[in-house]
């Protein structure tokens, strides 16, 4: 939906803009990745609370009070297999956002070293906690990565006390303009 009402919007707008991009190649197929990582929090290990968030708000287990600060840095692997193979790697900040505790401002780099990409993602965006999987954009990066656009699906599939396991789910799309970028 979100998607095609995009693509009308290019429609209109490629009258304007077509004397700016009429050297490129016409009908080059834009360049997209899918896959799924995996990724470890261990609490106090990997991932700790710095910040404790406002005094008097009534949390349970699973939540953390509104102006809560988490740092982490998590390895990412090929399954839910702590010992699976090593592709990356997110250093984050998470900020508990709402006042039943339950979502987070999240802001993260990814650091990714599959075969044939390497490089970087920056993330921003809401995780809802636990309750149901949420959307992240992804607002850039760097390497192989550099300009890429798109989202992370993020859920929680494994919480087992003090290790958190995230399913991470790319979709990382790059615009037509990040081949000549990457050429020059
Ligand atoms: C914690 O509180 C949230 C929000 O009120 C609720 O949805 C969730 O079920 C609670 N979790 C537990 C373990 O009680
Ligand atoms: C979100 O915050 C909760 C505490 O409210 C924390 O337990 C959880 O690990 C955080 N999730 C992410 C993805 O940062
Ligand atoms: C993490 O460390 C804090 C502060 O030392 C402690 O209160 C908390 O219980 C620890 N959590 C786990 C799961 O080890």
């Amino acid at each position: 939906m979100a998607l095609s009402s995009f693509s009308l919007v290019i429609l209109f707008l490629l009258p304007t803009i077509s004397m700016s991009i009429s050297h490129h190649q016409p009908n080059t197929a834009l360049k997209s990745m899918h896959f799924t990582l995996y990724q470890h929090d261990n609490v106090n290990k990997t991932g700790f609370l710095i910040v404790v968030g406002v005094s008097g708000l009534v949390v349970n287990s699973t939540a953390s009070p509104l102006g809560s600060i988490f740092v982490l840095r998590d390895p990412l692997t090929a399954t839910q297999d702590p010992s699976s193979k090593l592709l990356g790697e997110i250093e984050g900040t998470s900020i508990t956002s709402s006042f039943d505790g339950l979502d987070n401002l999240s802001i993260g780099k990814i650091t990714l070293n599959l075969k044939g990409h390497k490089g970087s993602i920056s993330i921003l965006g809401s995780i809802n906690n636990l309750i149901r999987p949420s959307d992240v954009p992804v607002v850039g990066g760097t390497g192989d990565f550099l300009f890429v656009q798109g989202y992370l699906g993020v859920s929680l599939v494994n919480f087992q006390g003090a290790n958190l396991i995230y399913k991470l789910e790319f979709h990382l799309y790059w615009p037509p303009y990040a081949a000549s970028a990457i050429m020059d």
